[in-house]
C-alpha cells in the first residue's frame, strides 16, 4: 500500500471534522486539494474511507480503521520529534497532563514551578472525573495523569506520591463544631450531606468507608465540583466531605471547619499514572522526575496554611 503522511495528515483532519471544508480551512489548503489526496489514499487502500448520508459524510468501516492507524502513527510521529529534541538537549514539548478534579487545586502550582524550569513548554490540561481518566490512559489521549488509586487489573504504571487525606467539613455554627473531643461517627447519621458525583475517587472511598461500617449517609445535593461542595457547606445546606487539598482560603477565613470524626480523616493517596507499555514522551519523563523528586515533594510538603479543627 502505497501512501504518504500528508495524505494520513489530512485524512485525520477530514474523519475529525467530518467535513472537507473544515479541514481544508485548517490546514491552509484549497478543498479541491484536500479532496484529491483523501481520494488518492482511498484509491491506495481500494476501499472508500468516507460514505455520503444525506448532505453530511461519515466514516465507513475502512474509514474507521484508517483513522485509528492514522493517530498512532501520528502519536508516533509526535514522540520520534520529542526523543530527537531531547537527545539534542532540548528542554521542552508538549506536555499533556490530566487530573483528576479534586489533584487540579495543587496540579496548577506544581505546573507553575515545573514551567519555570523548563520553559518554553506548552501544555494541555485536562481536569475530569475518574472514569475519563481510565479511558484516556486506555486510548493513549494523555501522557501522564494524576488521579487516586486505579484498579489493580488495568496495564498501567502506577506511583504514589502524596497523601490525600479526606475530611468532614462544616460551617463554623454547626452544632457538631462545637462538640466537646471527637464526634462520634454515629453522630453523622443524623446529618445530610452535600457529596461529589459518583464516578468520583471522594464519592467512591467515603462510600466505602461508611459501607464497611455498616452506615449510610444522608445525602442532599450532588455535584461534580469541589467548590460547589464548599459553597454548599457554607450556606448551611449539610457537611461535605472532601481532600484536605480543597480547603485553604476556607480554612484561613474561617468560613469552613474541619470537624474531628472518629476515624477520619479517610486517608487515600494521589498516584501518578501512565500507560505500562509506553514510553514517555521526555517532557512527560521529566515532569514525574520533577514531581516525585526533591523539588516536587518540597512544593508539596506544607500545602495548607495551618489547619483550623474544630472539636
Ligand atoms: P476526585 O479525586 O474525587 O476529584 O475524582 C480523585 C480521587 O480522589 O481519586
Amino acid at each position: 500500500m502505497h501512501l504518504t503522511l500528508r495524505q494520513l495528515t489530512l485524512f485525520e483532519s477530514v474523519a475529525r471534522h467530518l467535513s472537507f471544508t473544515r479541514a481544508a480551512e485548517e490546514l491552509h489548503l484549497s478543498q479541491p486539494a484536500v479532496s484529491m489526496q483523501v481520494r488518492q489514499l482511498e484509491e491506495s487502500a481500494g476501499l472508500p474511507l468516507f460514505e455520503k448520508i444525506g448532505k453530511r459524510i461519515q466514516l465507513t468501516e475502512a474509514g474507521r480503521e484508517m483513522l485509528d492507524y492514522a493517530r498512532r502513527i501520528g502519536q508516533e510521529l509526535q514522540e520520534l520529534d520529542d526523543v530527537m529534541a531531547s537527545l539534542r538537549g532540548v528542554r521542552r514539548g508538549h506536555l499533556r497532563l490530566s487530573v483528576a478534579t479534586t489533584a487540579n487545586s495543587f496540579a496548577t502550582r506544581i505546573l507553575a514551578a515545573f514551567s519555570q524550569r523548563y520553559q518554553g513548554t506548552t501544555y494541555s490540561l485536562d481536569v475530569t472525573n475518574r472514569k475519563t481518566l481510565l479511558d484516556q490512559l486506555s486510548n493513549n489521549e494523555t501522557d501522564i495523569v494524576i488521579m487516586g488509586k486505579p484498579p489493580d487489573d488495568a496495564d498501567l504504571a502506577v506511583q504514589p506520591f502524596m497523601e490525600n487525606p479526606l475530611v468532614v467539613v462544616a460551617h463554623p455554627d454547626h452544632p457538631l463544631a462545637a462538640h466537646p473531643g471527637p464526634v462520634p461517627l454515629a453522630a453523622l447519621q443524623e446529618e445530610v450531606f452535600v457529596v461529589r458525583e459518583r464516578q468520583s475517587g471522594t464519592r467512591i472511598a467515603m462510600e466505602r468507608f461508611f459501607d464497611e461500617r455498616g452506615m449510610q449517609l444522608r445525602t442532599g445535593i450532588e455535584t461534580t465540583s469541589n467548590s460547589a461542595i464548599k459553597h454548599a457547606v457554607e450556606a448551611g445546606l449539610g457537611l461535605g466531605i472532601v481532600s484536605i487539598h480543597t480547603l485553604d482560603l476556607e480554612l484561613q477565613a474561617g468560613a469552613l471547619v474541619i470537624l474531628d470524626v472518629e476515624g477520619f480523616p479517610i486517608l487515600r493517596h494521589w498516584h501518578l499514572v501512565h500507560c505500562q507499555g509506553k514510553r514517555l514522551p521526555p517532557i512527560a519523563e521529566a515532569f514525574r522526575q520533577f514531581l516525585t523528586g526533591e523539588e516536587g515533594r518540597y512544593l508539596l510538603r506544607h500545602p495548607l496554611p495551618p489547619q483550623k479543627a474544630a472539636g
